[in-house]
């Protein structure tokens, strides 16, 4: 045996799934190469999302980090969540960014001294020893907790895994039903696009145009030292960034008066996913998750009735300062991932996913509609397709028996993703890598699909059982 084969064979035995007659990149050299970006953006209590473009802690980057990281070492897939979790300010929130104290002051905008996390953030409960930005990102962590967790129940169990960051997530979710339904109709709303995690979406177009935009000499973007400006937000879009984040923080970040308030899909359908996860934990810790899941599920019908739409046959934003958003972004295909979505929605979805509005020549999933008038195929989240929102709507095809359509998406990703060096995202139609090289969640999330193929999310209530 040559060396490649010695080590699939050693890979195989692992579990990670080597189909040789597949036309899928050898998983073998995959696997070796998806490990040394995650050993390369290791902090030694984290990992960076890119080293140069994004050089701390990012809060959905460490979730999907840690859902791939598990099957490396899932000792440090713990470890990347509780360092995350320890930045937890006390009304629950978990912060967007954990600031490295050894990374410069100028290696990212904005900074530590923009967010002013220990004074500004102190009526909210921000930590005083470690500095982190005032916002969220989408709550994908319970569900990461869940699933390292069951890749090594013996060392969580031996470290108390689940019953330290149990009360942590517990909050967090409580933070954003009861804090963040700024709409008041049971979903909850971010107050900025970097919330939402599609920074640039042209669904915040016209949310994003009431904003009066920060003068461009008041700051300096440091995101263009390393990447393109063709594949990064405009210099427009950052004057309304900082000028929400900083009118927020000059407010000591209590919710619920900034001018951009919006409902959004994917976010609630993580935080759903979520809530499933944290009924398996409080189930696996000796309590009862049942009112969990029933809140899961009646947070799955308010989704429905708030965010879908028939015409488009599939999710849409809501602006709650301005009304209907009708662009259609990939936010709005990531409920598939829930599986108790009622049937004729996922079956649309299925449909729109097919459709000409998404059905990319790589096989991906674009981050906005193919014949929408904002498409962009290179500019950050305007068109390029992203490998998380992949994943999620890879697993979502599984919740919902699509195994011939799952298979072909997770071809693509480890295909677009090994061509493209683990890229932050690439051009849909050529695989072109867009953005930063060696990408964290990119590499976490190409383990991830090399070693699970059933793709059990354990997103509803009767999925625990299937292992
Ligand atoms: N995505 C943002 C950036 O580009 C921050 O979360 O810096």
């Amino acid at each position: 045996m040559d060396r490649t084969a010695q080590l699939t064979a050693r890979l195989t035995g692992r579990g990670i799934v080597y189909d040789p007659l597949s036309t899928a990149p050898s998983a073998a050299s995959l696997h070796v190469r998806a490990a040394r970006v995650l050993a390369a953006n290791w902090t030694g209590t984290s990992t960076v999302p890119s080293r140069h473009l994004y050089p701390h802690q990012w809060s959905w980057d460490s979730a999907f980090i840690a859902i791939g990281l598990r099957h490396l070492s899932p000792l440090r897939a713990q470890t990347e969540l509780e360092t995350l979790l320890a930045a937890q300010w006390g009304d629950g929130r978990v912060p967007h960014i954990v600031f490295s104290p050894s990374v410069p002051l100028d290696a990212y905008f904005p900074s530590p001294d923009f967010w002013r996390s220990s004074t500004a953030g102190r009526a909210a409960g921000a930590p005083r020893t470690v500095q982190t930005s005032g916002i969220v990102q989408p709550p994908v962590h319970a569900l990461a907790a869940w699933l390292v967790h069951r890749a090594d129940p013996g060392l969580s169990w031996a470290r108390g895994f689940l019953a330290r960051v149990y009360p942590r997530l517990a909050a967090w979710h409580r933070y954003l039903l009861r804090r963040r339904d700024l709409g008041g109709g049971g979903l909850v709303s971010v107050v900025h696009p970097w919330e939402q995690g599609m920074d640039n979406s042209p669904c915040w177009d016209a949310p994003l145009a009431r904003v009066a935009p920060a003068p461009a000499r008041s700051f300096r973007r440091a995101d263009l030292d390393h990447g393109a400006p063709g594949d990064r937000p405009t210099d427009l879009d950052y004057g309304r960034y900082v000028r929400l984040a900083a009118d927020y923080r000059d407010g000591e970040y209590a919710d619920g008066s900034g001018e951009f308030i919006v409902e959004d899909p994917s976010f609630n359908a993580l935080l759903i996913a979520s809530e499933h996860a944290l009924a398996r934990i409080a189930a696996e810790l000796g309590t009862s998750g049942s009112a969990r899941h029933a809140r899961a599920e009646r947070l799955t019908a308010v989704l429905v009735e708030r965010l879908w739409d028939d015409a488009s046959g599939m999710f849409l934003c809501r602006d709650l300062r301005g009304g209907a958003i009708r662009e259609r972004s990939v936010s709005g295909l990531v409920p598939l991932l829930l599986p108790g979505l009622p049937h004729d929605v996922s079956g649309a979805l299925l449909n729109t996913l097919r459709g000409p509005h998404f059905a990319a020549r790589t096989g991906l999933v674009p981050s906005y509609d193919l014949r929408g008038p904002a498409f962009e195929p290179n500019r950050y989240w305007r068109g390029p397709a992203w490998f998380n929102t992949a994943w999620l709507v890879e697993r979502g095809l599984r919740a919902h028996g699509e195994k011939g359509a799952a298979d072909d998406l997770r071809t693509a990703f480890l295909h677009a993703a090994g061509d493209s060096g683990f890229a932050e995202y690439v051009d849909p139609g050529t695989g072109e890598a867009c953005g930063a090289p060696g990408f964290g969640w990119t590499a976490a999330l190409t383990l991830d699909l090399l070693h699970d193929t059933d793709g059990v999310m354990e997103t509803g209530e009767e999925g625990g059982d299937r292992r």
